[in-house]
């Protein structure tokens, strides 16, 4: 153990060379990621060349012809694939305006409490460009870091908390920036007082992307060193399946105290069933894990999450990786001695935990392999070609503290941004669910469930079997369609969906009949509740189980969150859609 562990964390640090285009020799070549192997596409710079001081940009504006846009962006990425858009475009995302910053909220025992969680105005706004990339920083997986590593970070992070109160790099004007994107303090501009929220919808991963950016470019430069690179914390591999060891040290500038003290060794559950039997947990974990980035997608939006543009709405509905094992790691870290499971257990405190941002670089690791790793006939179409999409923009304090507007199309590559992940063991990637072969016991329930049609509108308070018809006979390509999701947004929320499940043991996830989650993180917005839907595939299910001829099948909705809070207007099952167009890969 010792020698591997050296080898490994040898190759972890910082410092070592970029990995990029050499394979450590101490690991099975298949089971390594080769992000270097992926083209690069052509760059799309949203700099434009007048640096501007608060200059309006017509196009944010709305104010240039779109037919204008979407040709210049057809130039680039081919007019074709924006069939694949699931609806007309309206106008992408604005960042917001700091100097009409309010107060966020969040509720505490059913208590409104106010926080003041807005940055510092700055002088002027500088379209950000990405610099060019001469050293690839790679990240190291928290497990597996030397101590040599841990040292630097932990000088980094004390340096970040002695900065000046209102340096907007300092700790605490740093994680408020989750807290002001995340629990209401902006409006969208031009919108009332339609809130901004970054969550639960296609805006997850890029902004998260783009907060970790900075943070890690701001601790690189408080130690004086460029290459330095935030650790992600492998959650979706056994072996990194507790809390990072590094973190758990109370005298460490990376220690928060606020942390959930049962867990603090404990196996993570991104299942949330409970389940004590830590091998059932593991295999929980990583059928989650298959779940999420494989089996319950059927489209780019499925994964990602839905389209979120100016006037939408908050909460148009979470991606699978957002509503899985994301959500799942802020509730098992949370503290449930505090009133609202601060730190990571609630968005407005969560990056207040150093754990925080370890926990997103994995999940930004989940995009990065999502697009260039997951071979395309398990993963669908792998690009978001929408112009709303990729012009949503952002602010945040880059490491000089400027003010600086970054859009999304700038972060669809990790490389280009500069930095790239150690690779690690997936054992996810084909931890498909034996097939289940007695259909004996579910055709005799199903007789006896009632039909969906007869229960719904649904309050999910406790464990529900009910019937749902097929839209086909057999095994079709089908999509079972949750709509009007209503949930509380304060609480902690969350479900599990089971197809046929014959065993009804609800705390084992690794069968053929799970077919997915739904799950949210509390947080305040200035609506108390949220709309959404989702949608889970059921053509691997289908495969893995006998349905038969049956013309319907049974579905049991799992919750696992005490009392009240979830309403669901309708189940269905549809015809999976044609294929979108896929990109061409370039
Ligand atoms: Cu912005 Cu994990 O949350």
């Amino acid at each position: 153990m010792n020698s591997l562990h050296f080898l490994c964390t040898t190759l972890a640090t910082p410092s070592a060379q970029p990995r990029s285009s050499t394979r450590p020799f101490f690991a099975k070549p298949s089971h390594f990621i080769t992000h270097a192997r992926r083209n690069h596409r052509l760059q799309v710079s949203c700099n434009t060349s007048d640096q501007n001081q608060n200059v309006e940009n017509p196009e944010r504006k709305g104010k240039v012809d779109r037919r204008n846009i979407l040709l210049g962006l057809g130039g680039l990425y081919g007019a074709a694939n924006l069939v694949s858009s699931p609806e007309a475009s309206a106008n992408p995302i604005q960042a917001p305006q700091l100097d009409k910053c309010g107060v966020a909220t969040n509720l505490n025992n059913g208590k409104q409490l106010d926080i003041n969680c807005c940055p510092p105005l700055g002088e002027n706004i500088i379209d950000y460009r990405l610099p060019p990339v001469f050293q690839m920083k790679i990240r190291p997986s928290a497990h597996r870091v030397t101590p040599e590593y841990i040292f630097k970070f932990n000088m980094a992070m004390d340096r970040m908390r002695r900065l000046p109160k209102d340096d907007p790099r300092c700790f605490m004007q740093q994680a408020n920036i989750h807290c002001a994107y995340c629990n209401g303090a902006y409006d969208q501009p031009g919108q009332g007082t339609l809130d901004l929220q970054v969550h639960n919808s296609w805006l997850f991963f890029p902004f998260h992307r783009w907060y970790l950016y900075f943070y890690e470019r701001i601790l690189g430069k408080l130690i004086g060193d460029p290459t330095f690179a935030l650790p992600f914390w492998n959650w979706d591999n056994p072996k990194g399946m507790t809390i990072p060891p590094m973190y758990l040290d109370p005298k460490a500038a990376i220690y928060d105290p606020k942390r959930n003290q049962d867990n603090l060794k404990a196996v993570i559950d991104l299942g949330m069933t409970g389940n004590k039997d830590p091998l059932q947990v593991v295999a929980n974990n990583l059928t989650i894990m298959y779940s999420e980035m494989i089996r319950s997608n059927t489209d780019v939006y499925d994964f990602m999450g839905q389209p979120y543009r100016e006037g939408t709405g908050v909460n148009p509905g979470p991606g699978a990786s957002e509503r899985g094992s994301h959500v799942a790691i802020h509730v098992f870290v949370g503290d449930p001695r505090e009133p609202s499971g601060e730190n990571l257990g609630n968005f407005y405190s969560a990056g207040r935990d150093p754990l925080f941002y370890c926990h997103h670089s994995n999940v930004d690791r989940m995009w990065s392999l999502w697009q260039y790793f997951l071979p395309s006939n398990k993963v669908p179409d792998k690009r978001i070609t929408d112009p709303d999409f990729l012009n949503a923009s952002f602010l945040f304090y880059d490491e000089n503290a400027q003010l600086v507007r970054v859009t999304v199309k700038d972060s669809l590559d990790n490389l280009r941004m500069g930095y790239d992940f150690e690779r690690v063991d997936l054992p996810w990637l084909d931890y498909r669910p034996p097939p289940q072969t007695a259909r004996a016991r579910i055709t005799r329930t199903s007789s006896t469930a009632p039909m969906a049609a007869a229960l719904f509108p649904l309050n999910l308070d406790g464990i529900v079997r009910f019937q749902v018809p097929k839209a086909k006979k057999g095994k079709a390509d089908e999509l079972l369609v949750l709509e009007n999701i209503t949930v509380d947004t304060t609480k902690f929320l969350k479900f599990d969906v089971f197809v046929n499940d014959e065993d009804d043991n609800v705390m084992e996830l690794d069968k053929a009949a799970y077919a997915g989650t739904y799950a949210q993180v509390p947080h305040k917005t200035s609506n108390k509740s949220a709309t959404t839907s989702i949608r889970l595939k059921l053509t691997d299910l289908y495969d893995d189980m006998d349905v038969g001829d049956d013309d319907t099948v049974v579905v049991t909705l799992v919750p696992r969150h005490q009392g009240p809070g979830v309403t669901i207007g309708g189940i269905k099952i549809i015809e999976a859609p044609p294929k979108a167009t896929t990109p061409p890969s370039s």
